[in-house]
């Protein structure tokens, strides 16, 4: 009789715990879904230098998380994604002066990547949309 129970209870338990385990999937699959395809693009074309938590390289690659410079000017930034950047600029109080390649995206990779930095490693930027990023081409 008590295995019989050990064994309900074993199975009761695995099925909690997969139903359980599928609901907090699909829930944190819809809570980053939003800016899933920014992220895409940045794995692929960011990640290099500005690391996977945006802090950046000190002196060489500057941070996009938690960037005074990146929250200042929104257009600046995508100017930046398309025509790549350089000479010397202030992020954080720190000087960088090195080179940033323009990067070979579409207006709809660059709107996602823009949305993904702005909302990721604790930013709250706001979005950036379609037209805008046409608008500095
Ligand atoms: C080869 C390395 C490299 C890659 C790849 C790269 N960057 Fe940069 N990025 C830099 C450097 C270096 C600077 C600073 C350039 C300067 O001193 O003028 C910079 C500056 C920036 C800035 C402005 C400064 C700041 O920290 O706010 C933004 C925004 C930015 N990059 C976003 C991106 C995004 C988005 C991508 C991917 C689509 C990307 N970068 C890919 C090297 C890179």
């Amino acid at each position: 009789m008590n295995r019989i129970l050990y064994f309900v209870f074993f199975f009761l338990a695995i099925s909690c715990n997969s139903s359980q385990n599928s609901t907090e999937e699909a829930n944190s699959e819809t809570a980053g879904n939003k800016y899933a395809s920014g992220e895409k693009v940045y794995q692929a074309n960011c990640v290099a230098c500005h690391q996977s938590e945006g802090e950046g390289v000190e002196g060489v690659f500057p941070p996009l998380a938690n960037s005074d410079y990146l929250m200042a000017d929104k257009n600046r930034a995508i100017k930046q994604i398309i025509n790549g950047s350089s000479g010397e600029m202030v992020v954080n109080g720190i000087t960088y002066n090195t080179i940033m390649p323009p990067q070979p995206l579409n207006d709809e990779e660059i709107k996602d990547v823009m949305n993904f930095i702005l909302n990721s490693w604790g930013n709250k930027g706001g979005e950036v949309t379609l037209d805008e990023v046409k608008a500095q081409r």
